[in-house]
């Protein structure tokens, strides 16, 4: 009788395992056929609340009546796993909207929760890193040394922040340049060392502001294709500023135009271009019918 019931049992158990392999195996499946806004869908369906939520947030700079209205009644909701752009004229408050994500602002008005916390709780989670225009890396470290020095600020030991360094080399594929130091690089190469170093943290979301503005096309070009891929595999949330709008078209999953200062969200133009994206991508009617939704919601058109 015993016997019976162990051999019930050990049936059962192979019969899990089988199960779960098979289900291991619908779910590769699925995330090969969906795209990843819909894969990563059907994983944040019980929980539908956005990543990032910003509710009617206004940012005056300086004294309430001469200062600077540089937001005014902000929303915007952004999806986990998304890739989304900020547009806009210079000076309508796209970096000041960054900065009070990542906890760099507060709002003057308004209110901003990120994975249900606030930007400051955030930030002490680490969930957000951060890329500016300029690389600014540190000349007397090495590429290694950089990508790591926020571990070395929170006392990581050194095991850990070698294998971190390696991980992030490889993502960024420059493993070759660790021991080079920032001069021994290309402009590009120092924005894709800077990349790694937000990353540094696994943080759930990159901020980025305006990453590939001071390169030539080419290699903005090419860094884009790079970004994509390595959102693809990092699973990172983008908030990307540019104003490029054919960048943001080819890059994003949706683009938020916004409005001349005190900015606001114009509209939000949905980029239902097939993914991956690649140089292909330019030959679909649907790129340039979104390019001139996003240059008209700009008033350029
Ligand atoms: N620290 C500050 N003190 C006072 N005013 C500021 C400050 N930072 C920004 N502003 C003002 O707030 C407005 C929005 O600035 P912000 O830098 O967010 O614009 P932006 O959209 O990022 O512009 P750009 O595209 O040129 O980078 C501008 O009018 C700017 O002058
Ligand atoms: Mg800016």
């Amino acid at each position: 009788m015993q016997s019976r019931s162990r051999q019930l049992q050990s049936g059962g158990k192979k019969e899990i395992a089988k199960r779960l392999s098979a289900l291991s195996r619908a779910s590769a499946s699925l995330r090969a056929r969906l795209s990843r806004r819909e894969y990563f869908g059907i994983f944040f369906l019980e929980k539908p609340s956005p990543l990032i939520e910003i509710e009617s947030v206004s940012k005056r700079y300086g004294a309430p009546r001469d200062g600077v209205l540089a937001l005014s009644d902000v929303s915007l909701s952004v999806r986990a796993g998304e890739f989304l752009s900020l547009i806009g004229p210079s000076g309508c408050g796209k970096s000041t909207l960054l900065k009070l994500i990542g906890d760099l602002l507060t709002p003057s008005a308004g209110r901003i929760t990120i994975a249900g916390k606030s930007p400051d709780a955030a930030r002490r989670a680490r969930d957000c890193g951060i890329v500016f225009q300029s690389p600014t890396l540190m000349e007397w470290r090495n590429i290694a040394q950089n990508i790591t020095l926020p571990l070395e600020i929170i006392g990581a030991p050194l095991p850990e922040r070698r294998a971190r360094a390696d991980e992030l080399l490889d993502l960024i594929r420059l493993r070759d340049f660790a021991a080079r130091y920032p001069h021994e690089l290309s402009a590009g190469m120092q924005m894709q060392v800077a990349i790694a170093r937000a990353l540094a943290y696994r943080p759930a979301i990159l901020l980025m502001d305006e990453p590939f503005g001071a390169l030539d096309e080419m290699t903005r070009e090419r860094l884009g294709r790079e970004l994509l891929d390595l959102w693809t595999r990092a699973r990172v949330t983008i908030v990307f500023v540019t104003h490029s709008v054919p960048e943001a078209v080819r890059l994003s999953d949706r683009v938020a135009v916004m409005s001349p200062r005190p900015g606001r969200i114009e509209r939000i133009v949905e980029i239902d271009l097939p993914r991956p994206r690649s140089a292909a991508t330019r030959d679909l009617p649907r790129y340039w019918e979104l390019l001139r939704q996003v240059r008209a919601a700009l008033g350029l058109e």
